[in-house]
């Protein structure tokens, strides 16, 4: 069993997480048992071409994940991260979450490499926060009235440029790479394990199963999100 570390001894970390970090919140994650693309298809419901040909029907989905997200609570991995950040100004945390856990936890900055739940974003006037309910208030832009779409990055849509440039600056520099939750398997978010990999941080990895990624990490934590997080990292 991995012994705990501590983590004054690295001037930057980074932790990259996935749908993994919250599935002991109770939201699912997309693979696996249980997982949303199992569920529905993706094609109907997360991409650009869905929203075109049935913007409400795409929007009653998001609605509903919002609902199901709303009803769950950060659990102790989100919230000792969280308080591993206050103590520690150069950790930072990657995440191709959109449902706002960490921050929910207290998190203070996030990167979100998918978006976000909890944004809209009209395609002339850019992304506007939204009121955080299940509901959406508007699905229409206030100042044009196009239509609103979640800020996420759905198939086929590119990940936003600005935010992925941050993410792979802060794991060009991180000394610690821990990924939690993720399968590794959705590119370009992928594609950051190797970047911090080729820079010479520590990696470890935390997930229950093996992933596509595995091999890359020089330790592996097969213990679940809200177990290791607070049992290997110390204040
Ligand atoms: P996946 O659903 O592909 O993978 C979830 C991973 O979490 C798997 O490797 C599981 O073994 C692991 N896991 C499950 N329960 C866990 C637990 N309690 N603790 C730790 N790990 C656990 O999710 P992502 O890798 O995040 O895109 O998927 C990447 C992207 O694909 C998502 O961001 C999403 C999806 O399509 C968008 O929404 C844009």
């Amino acid at each position: 069993m991995m012994k705990p570390i501590s983590l004054s001894a690295y001037s930057r970390v980074v932790f990259f997480t996935g749908a993994g970090m919250s599935a002991e919140s109770g939201v699912p994650t997309y693979r696996g048992r249980g997982g949303i693309w199992a569920e529905y298809r993706w094609e109907e419901y997360a991409c650009q071409d869905a929203f075109d040909a049935d913007p409400n029907k795409v929007l009653d989905f998001h609605e509903q994940r919002r609902g199901r997200v709303l009803a769950c609570q950060p659990h102790a991995g989100h919230m000792h991260l969280a308080a591993l950040q206050a103590a520690h100004p150069g950790l930072s945390i990657i995440t191709q979450n959109t449902d706002g856990m960490h921050q929910r936890a207290g998190a203070r900055e996030v990167v979100e490499l998918h978006g976000s739940l909890w944004r809209m974003r009209c395609a002339r006037h850019g992304a506007v926060e939204d009121l955080g309910a299940a509901v959406y208030e508007n699905r229409d832009c206030g100042l044009c009235g196009g239509l609103l779409r979640p800020d996420i990055t759905w198939f086929a849509d590119a990940v936003n440029a600005a935010v992925f440039a941050r993410a792979q600056q802060l794991i060009e520099e991180a000394e610690l790479f821990v990924a939690v939750g993720t399968s590794g398997i959705v590119y370009p978010a992928a594609g950051l394990v190797p970047v911090a990999a080729r820079s010479g941080a520590r990696m470890i990895e935390i997930n229950p199963d093996e992933t596509e990624l595995s091999g890359m990490f020089g330790e592996r934590v097969r213990e679940t999100a809200g177990v290791a997080v607070p049992r290997v990292f110390e204040i």
